[in-house]
Order: structure tokens, then C-alpha cells, then sequence
């Protein structure tokens, strides 16, 4: 490709260089033997070689314009008669000829005949000092010496072409081979990586774009193994947090078994409770992460919302939570600013905002309360969720969105959950294209601050 448009220009202008030649050689020639044929011509009147076609002068004059031209001359009088043909062969006939006719109305003509290669040229004889044109030289001479000239010059540009197309061939070749190298290395290490091989950046900086590409890849490359680590960091946590009950299980199964028969009703009684308890404590987690799970999935395949007035959507979460709240002596406190609806999908954001208040529950002090208030503008929606809890440590707070973190692990057992409940609301508030933010001070209080679109774009 590279190749032809590299020749194709030399052939168009090779062409259109060899017909200018011939034009230009052919005008030059016309304009050199008319003003031959004009001397001549004078000479023929002065001779009077009309009347008396036999002056030696003038007819060495015309052999010798023939013969220089490779040509052919003929003297016509004003009767159309052939007096003089330097071939000899046409003399004493008559001559009708178009441009003879032209000529005698004092027209001069010169025409080229580019198929056979001639050039015919008419010159009118007049009495010196006469205007009537008394007779008519045609000359007709061979254009061969220009049309050999032009051949030569069509062979020495052919072999020019022939010679640049080459380079051009080999030039195109090696010069791809260049380019095409530092891809050829980048796709190899690429393939390198995709077998497997333990290699976590590539480098070709042979040119701009190579550079810039390996560095993409490699940009690629820590993000996949960013994202392997993290999934394998959630694999081993979920086993770990499956494996905890089911140890407990055991042990507590294994203990009675060891006791055999005589085991007293009462510490057979306490033993399977705790067992409950444990397999209750599994269902827990493996809900939860179904939940997660799902969301993950259904954030990609979007959801359906409904309008919902967000004051008494969060009433309705507050009123299934009093019973809990009781137990631990926490108040509940609803405060709508503006009243404001959202799009939302009532079951996802039933579980984000109940995950929030059950926690202003749970890691509260008897006595303390749980504060959420609904407010909004003409775009965005805000729930503030705040308790008078125990708060969390400041290098704590960048984790607790993390699956399975807890800040007290120790104490988290009695506390109950599973470390997933903030993990799955920042999953349903990113869902409805929202964001969350925690504050918190330790030892007085945790402020969740969810904001999200009032109009759901999918
Ligand atoms: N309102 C809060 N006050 C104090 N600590 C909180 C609060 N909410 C969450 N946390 C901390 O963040 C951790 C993660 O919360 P979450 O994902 O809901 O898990 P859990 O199942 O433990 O409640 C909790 O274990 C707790 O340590
Ligand atoms: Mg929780």
C-alpha cells in the first residue's frame, strides 16, 4: 500500500512529462522548418522558379531542406500542377489537397500527425511585393527523431521508476520492521502475562506510544491484582466468620458426647441452647452475605423505584425497631426538616437505613438515643442518622464500610452482627447513585450522613 503510493506518482508524472516533451519538440520544429520554407519560398519568386522550375540554385536549395528534415517537398503553381516533387514520383500530376487550397487564400498551415509521426507544413509563394499568392510549398518531414528522443527519455524513466520503487519496496519493508518491533515486544509480554507468568509491569519505551501503552497495561495490571487481592481477602474472611460458629458447634457437640450417658439434663439443656444459639449466628451471616452478594449483582442489572415520602418511610423503619430499642433503653427520635420524596427501591433502602438506626441502637449507653432527620432540596435527599454512643476511633472510621471489620472484636459476640451490615447500606446508597459519610467522636457519638438524588437516573 505504503509501496504504491510511493510509485504511482512517479508513473502519472513520468507520462505526463514524456507527452510535454513531445509537444514541445514537435512546436519547435514547426516554427524552425517554417522559417526555412520562408526563405525558400522568397527564393522561388525571385528564381521565378514558377514559370522555370529548372534553376539548379533553387532545387539544390530544396533537396537540401528535404534532406536535412528526412522530408518530402512539393512545388504547387496557381493551376494545382505539381511542378517540383523532390520524390519525384507526384510530379507534373495535380494536387487537391485541403491544406493547399488554405494555403492559397494566404493561409499558412502546420499540422502534426501523431499517429504516424509526421509534420506537414504549407508556405505560400508570392511576387515580391505582390499579395497574390502565385503557388504553394508543402513540405512534409518525419518526426522520428523526436519520437527516438522521447523513447529514450520513456526508458531512462522507466529504469529511474524501477529503481525508486525498489528502494521504496525495501525502504517500506525494514522501515515497518522498525515500527512494528516495540508492539511485536509489547503483545509477547502481554502473552507472557496472560500465561501466567509472574510479572507485574511491562516497559517498552521505544517510541511515545509504546511508552505510554506499557504503561497502561501495567496500570492494568496492578488494578487486576488489586482487585485479586481484595477477593481473596473476602474469600478467606468469610470462611474465617463461617468457620467461628461451627467450632463452637463442635466443641460444645464434642463435650457431651465425651460426657456420655450421665450427662445432667440441665447442662444438656445449656449445651444445646448454645448450639442453637451458634447455628441461629451462622443463618445470620450467610443471610447477610447472600444479601451482599445480590446487591453486587443487581447494581449492574438496575432496579426498580418508587416515589417514597422519606419522613414516613423512616417512621415506619423506627416503629419495627422500638421493641429493640426498649430492651436497650435508647430512645428514637424522628425530626422531619422539609418534607421530601425520593425514588427509591423500598426494600434495598428499608435494609441500608435500619442497618444504620439498629446500630445507634446497639453501640449506644442505656439511656442514650438514636437521632435521624429528613431533609432536602429540590434535588438531593438527606437522612442524619446520629447517636449518643460509644462512637468510633478515629483510625477505625476509614474501615467500617469494609466487609466484615468490626472495631471491637472481642467485644462484638455479645453485641451480635456480622461486620456486613455497613458494607451492604454503602452498597444500596451507591446503588441509588447516593453517598455516605460517617463522623464520630469517640466516647460521645456517631453521625451516618446518607445524601442521595431525588430523581433515580438508571
Ligand atoms: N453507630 C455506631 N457507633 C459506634 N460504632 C459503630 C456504629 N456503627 C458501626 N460501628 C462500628 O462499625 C462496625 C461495622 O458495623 P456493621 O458493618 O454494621 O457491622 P456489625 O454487624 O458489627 O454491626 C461495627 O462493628 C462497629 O464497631
Ligand atoms: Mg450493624
Amino acid at each position: 500500500m505504503i509501496c504504491l503510493v510511493g510509485i504511482l506518482p512517479s508513473i502519472i508524472l513520468r507520462y505526463a512529462l514524456l507527452n510535454n516533451y513531445e509537444d514541445r519538440a514537435v512546436a519547435v520544429r514547426i516554427s524552425d522548418v517554417q522559417s526555412q520554407c520562408q526563405i525558400i519560398a522568397n527564393h522561388l519568386s525571385t528564381y521565378q522558379y514558377l514559370d522555370d522550375p529548372n534553376s539548379d540554385v533553387v532545387n539544390a536549395e530544396l533537396e537540401q531542406l528535404s534532406n536535412l528534415y528526412d522530408g518530402r517537398v512539393i512545388v504547387v503553381n496557381s493551376d494545382l500542377k505539381i511542378i517540383k516533387d523532390t520524390y519525384t514520383i507526384s510530379q507534373g500530376k495535380t494536387m487537391i489537397s485541403e491544406e493547399v487550397i488554405k494555403c492559397f487564400r494566404k493561409e499558412t498551415t502546420a499540422h502534426y500527425d501523431d499517429v504516424n509521426h509526421f509534420i506537414e507544413i504549407t508556405t505560400p509563394i508570392s511576387m515580391p511585393g505582390s499579395e497574390e499568392v502565385e503557388g504553394v510549398m508543402l513540405t512534409s518531414i518525419s518526426a522520428n527523431t523526436i519520437m527516438d528522443t522521447k523513447e529514450r527519455l520513456g526508458i531512462r524513466a522507466f529504469l529511474l521508476i524501477a529503481i525508486t520503487s525498489i528502494l521504496i519496496v525495501v525502504l517500506a519493508f525494514f522501515g515497518s520492521l522498525f515500527i512494528v518491533r516495540p508492539f511485536r515486544q509489547i503483545v509477547r509480554e502481554m502473552d507472557d502475562i496472560k500465561d501466567g507468568f509472574e510479572k507485574d509491569s511491562i516497559y517498552v519505551p521505544d517510541f511515545i506510544e509504546t511508552e505510554a501503552l506499557s504503561l497502561s497495561v501495567t496500570q492494568m495490571i496492578s488494578r487486576m491484582e488489586a482487585i485479586d487481592a481484595s477477593r481473596q481477602e473476602f474469600v478467606s474472611n468469610v470462611s474465617h466468620e463461617l468457620k467461628t460458629p461451627i467450632t463452637s458447634i463442635k466443641v460444645l457437640a464434642d463435650s457431651l458426647v465425651q460426657q456420655g450417658e450421665d450427662v445432667p439434663a440441665e447442662l444438656y439443656r445449656e449445651f444445646m441452647e448454645d448450639i442453637v444459639q451458634e447455628i441461629d449466628r451462622e443463618t445470620e451471616i450467610i443471610n447477610d452475605l447472600l444479601t451482599l452478594v445480590k446487591m453486587d449483582k443487581g447494581a449492574a442489572e438496575g432496579m426498580e423505584v418508587t416515589s417514597v415520602d422519606m419522613g414516613s418511610f423512616v417512621e415506619r423503619i423506627m416503629e419495627r425497631l422500638t421493641p429493640i430499642a426498649k430492651k436497650a433503653e435508647v430512645e428514637l427520635i424522628l425530626e422531619v426538616i422539609h418534607p421530601v420524596s425520593a425514588d427509591i427501591n423500598e426494600t434495598k433502602f428499608t435494609l441500608a437505613v435500619s442497618n444504620l438506626i439498629e446500630n445507634g441502637i446497639k453501640y449506644n449507653h442505656p439511656g442514650g438515643s438514636v437521632h435521624a432527620k429528613i431533609d432536602g432540596d429540590y434535588q438531593f435527599c438527606t437522612i442524619e442518622v446520629s447517636d449518643t454512643g460509644m462512637g468510633i476511633p478515629e483510625e477505625s472510621l476509614p474501615h467500617i464500610f469494609e466487609r466484615f471489620y468490626r472495631v471491637d472484636k472481642s467485644h462484638s459476640r455479645e453485641i451480635g452482627g456480622t461486620g456486613l451490615g455497613l458494607a451492604i447500606t454503602r452498597s444500596v446508597v451507591l446503588m441509588h447513585r447516593g453517598a455516605i459519610k460517617a463522623d464520630s467522636v469517640e466516647g460521645e457519638g456517631t453521625t451516618f450522613t446518607v445524601k442521595i438524588p431525588r430523581k433515580y437516573m438508571s
